[in-house]
């Protein structure tokens, strides 16, 4: 299959709503900041050893770990409008040269955030619009969706109260983490067929025996939930 028939293929199944399946299978992890995902990304990959491939948002590619330095400067003033380009730039590289690739070659392709960040960020929390957000990543990425989507949920008291360091975007406080929180909530509710709700305030071991059982459940072409 070639490059435009997969764009093709994948823009049609988005335009019906339905998961953008291709080869391999696309797992991302979204949640609040110190909800856990770059764990259980971690805890992930290294269960299913050399058939997943582990890439981070924004980052992955030369613009976008290049995006990634100059959206976490604590002193470059970036505009929403501008910051979610900036994430949407960095995420359309990623896909094009990384994360299509490997799911052709029948891999599992596992991201630490990927487009639900930025409608729940920038969609939601900063007030673009998720509708807006959705469009101008859907052209970004040529529609590619993930298979599963896992929401890690938990308080963001909770979350603040665990280690972890702080860059501009985690320093904005709980009122912002708060805003991300119901965001996450009504997208997971609103496509419960690609998104699998995880409560994440419990030990990591728990949560990734939950993990791997959805993705076992993907790869089955089951629901999710
Ligand atoms: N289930 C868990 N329970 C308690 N602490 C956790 C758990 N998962 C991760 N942590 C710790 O919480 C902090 C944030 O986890 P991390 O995976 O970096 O979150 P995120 O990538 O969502 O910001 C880290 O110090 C990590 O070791
Ligand atoms: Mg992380």
């Amino acid at each position: 299959m070639g490059g435009g028939m997969l764009g093709h293929a994948t823009a049609t199944a988005f335009a019906a709503g339905t998961v953008a399946r291709v080869a391999g299978l696309f797992v991302t992890f979204e949640g609040i900041d110190r909800s856990g995902k770059t764990t259980q990304a971690r805890m992930l990959c290294e269960a299913l050893g050399n058939q997943a491939l582990a890439v981070r948002e924004p980052g992955g590619t030369a613009v976008g770990e290049r995006v990634r330095d100059l959206l976490k400067e604590p002193h470059v003033e970036i505009a929403p409008h501008a910051e979610a380009l900036l994430f949407a730039a960095a995420r359309s590289e990623l896909c094009r040269q990384v994360i299509r690739p490997a799911l052709e070659q029948g891999r599992v392709v596992i991201s630490d955030r990927f487009l639900d960040s930025s409608l729940a960020y920038q969609g939601e929390a900063r007030g673009l619009g998720v509708e807006e957000v959705f469009e101008m990543n859907r052209w970004a990425t040529d529609g590619l969706l993930p298979d599963l989507t896992i929401y890690l949920a938990i308080d963001p008291h909770a979350a603040a109260a665990r280690a972890g360091g702080g860059d501009r975007i985690e320093g904005e406080g709980l009122a912002l983490q708060e805003r991300v929180a119901q965001a996450y909530e009504r997208l997971a509710a609103a496509d419960a067929g690609r998104w699998r709700r995880i409560d994440a305030d419990r030990p990591a071991e728990e949560i990734h025996a939950e993990v791997l059982a959805a993705v076992d459940a993907a790869r089955a072409g089951a629901p999710a939930a």
